[in-house]
């Protein structure tokens, strides 16, 4: 079991707490600051308990001068502190005498968050390959770290391992967002409740081989959606029009085929167009008939009453990518589907794993109805792969 925030002493300790602040942004605005408020609770409980508040995260990657002005994170300060309803103090540094003052000054119940983690990338990826150095100075600032950051977990990094490893014994813990991920991600591929559905989407093979793979082993069912199942298709001897088709993948398509014989249920109908845009023209054909002139760009409505029969008796369900072009609203219908099959579910675990399926639910304005969305891109993936995630295993025992 890993240590939780819960388990620390954090009254009139600085506590370092590296989050996962990596948001979309568009023109210096955040565009999706769902993992900023997935964040405050453990932040919230530092400050309520008598913590110094240290927060820092990672935006995306900063590899020459230009990405210091397009990565600043002062616009993520701000937001956290209309957020908090608190001031936070925004150091514009990742190290050096005005950070160790400010930290020096805090009072407690008080919060200091510093500069983009990778601004350290610039000279040498001191951030991104865990300089000794950089772990060992950051590790430095703090009495306790909270490592918040699941969207981080799966790199091994000096603002999550780093830390971790100079700290000192005992002394890391998981915060709250970090355990819930741990407990509904980590939860599907340890120790499921049955029957587990998993339902897979996304437009290749390629980015969720070991994904497949390992939930095949894992879950009862594993339905596949989205542009990946014409790779499926074809290797199944059907004709897929104009369809997206990884041949290079074929191969390995029909062999996740025979792996997940009678566990892997593919569409039956699918909705095409002749063009890739919202308002081509379209209908919906059996996954038999699809003509050479067209492609296929969501689930048909024969697939979701299938996949909502699947999906009916089980008691965790677990989605990952989207089943259609559900940024298209002629296309969407698939993704809203499966949405509301599971939404409808009463008494089972529901849970996105992450990354467009999450964006869709929370577009789509389903984000209420599951039992837990993750944070995670990368993370969720390599997670439900089966792998260790560096930042989860730093984390103390207890
Ligand atoms: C993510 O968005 O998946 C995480 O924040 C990790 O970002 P990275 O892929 O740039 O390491």
């Amino acid at each position: 079991m890993k240590k939780v925030i819960t388990d620390l002493d954090v009254m009139g300790k600085k506590i370092l707490m590296r989050v996962d602040f990596n948001v979309p942004m568009k023109d210096g605005k955040i565009t999706d600051e769902n993992r900023i408020v997935q964040a405050l609770p453990s932040i919230k409980y530092v400050l309520e308990n008598g913590g110094k508040a240290i927060v820092f995260s990672h935006l995306g990657k900063v590899k020459t001068e230009e990405d210091l002005e397009k990565r600043n994170i002062e616009p993520v300060a701000l937001r956290l502190s209309e957020l908090l309803e608190k001031p936070v103090k925004f150091i514009n540094a990742t190290r050096g005498k005005e950070l160790e003052k400010a930290i020096l000054e805090m009072k407690d119940g008080e919060i200091v968050m510093f500069q983009n983690t990778r601004y350290e990338d610039l000279d040498g990826k001191k951030e991104s390959k865990n300089d000794a150095e950089l772990g060992k100075y950051w590790a430095s600032l703090g009495d306790l770290f909270v490592n918040d950051a699941f969207g981080t977990a799966h790199r091994a990094h000096a603002s999550n391992v780093g830390i971790a490893e100079n700290i000192g014994v005992g002394k890391t813990a998981a915060g709250f967002l970090m355990e819930k991920e741990i407990k509904f991600i980590g939860g599907v591929v340890s120790n499921p409740t049955r029957p587990l559905i998993a339902i897979l989407g996304g437009a290749k093979v390629s980015d969720k081989i070991g994904v497949i793979e390992n939930l095949l082993e894992k879950a009862d069912k594993v339905l596949v959606g989205g542009a990946m199942m014409f790779t499926f298709l074809k290797a199944q001897g059907k004709k897929t029009g104009l369809s997206l088709v990884e041949e290079d993948k074929i191969e390995l398509a029909k062999m996740l085929l025979e792996k997940g014989k009678g566990k892997l249920i593919l569409p039956i109908d699918t909705v095409i167009a002749k063009e890739f845009k919202n308002d081509a023209e379209f209908r919906t054909v059996s996954v038999d008939e699809i003509p050479e002139d067209s492609m296929g760009l969501d689930i048909g409505k024969a697939t979701i009453e299938l996949f909502e029969k699947e999906i009916a008796g089980a008691k965790t369900v677990i989605w990952n990518g989207p089943m259609g072009v559900f940024e298209m609203s002629n296309f969407a219908k698939g993704t809203i589907g499966v949405c509301e099959s599971i939404a409808h579910l009463k008494e089972a675990t529901t849970i996105i794993g992450g990354g467009d399926s999450a964006a869709a639910a929370i577009q789509l304005g389903f984000s209420e109805k599951f039992t837990h969305i993750s944070t995670g891109g990368g993370a969720s993936l390599e997670y439900l792969e089966g792998k260790i995630l560096p930042g989860i295993d730093f984390i103390s025992s207890k």
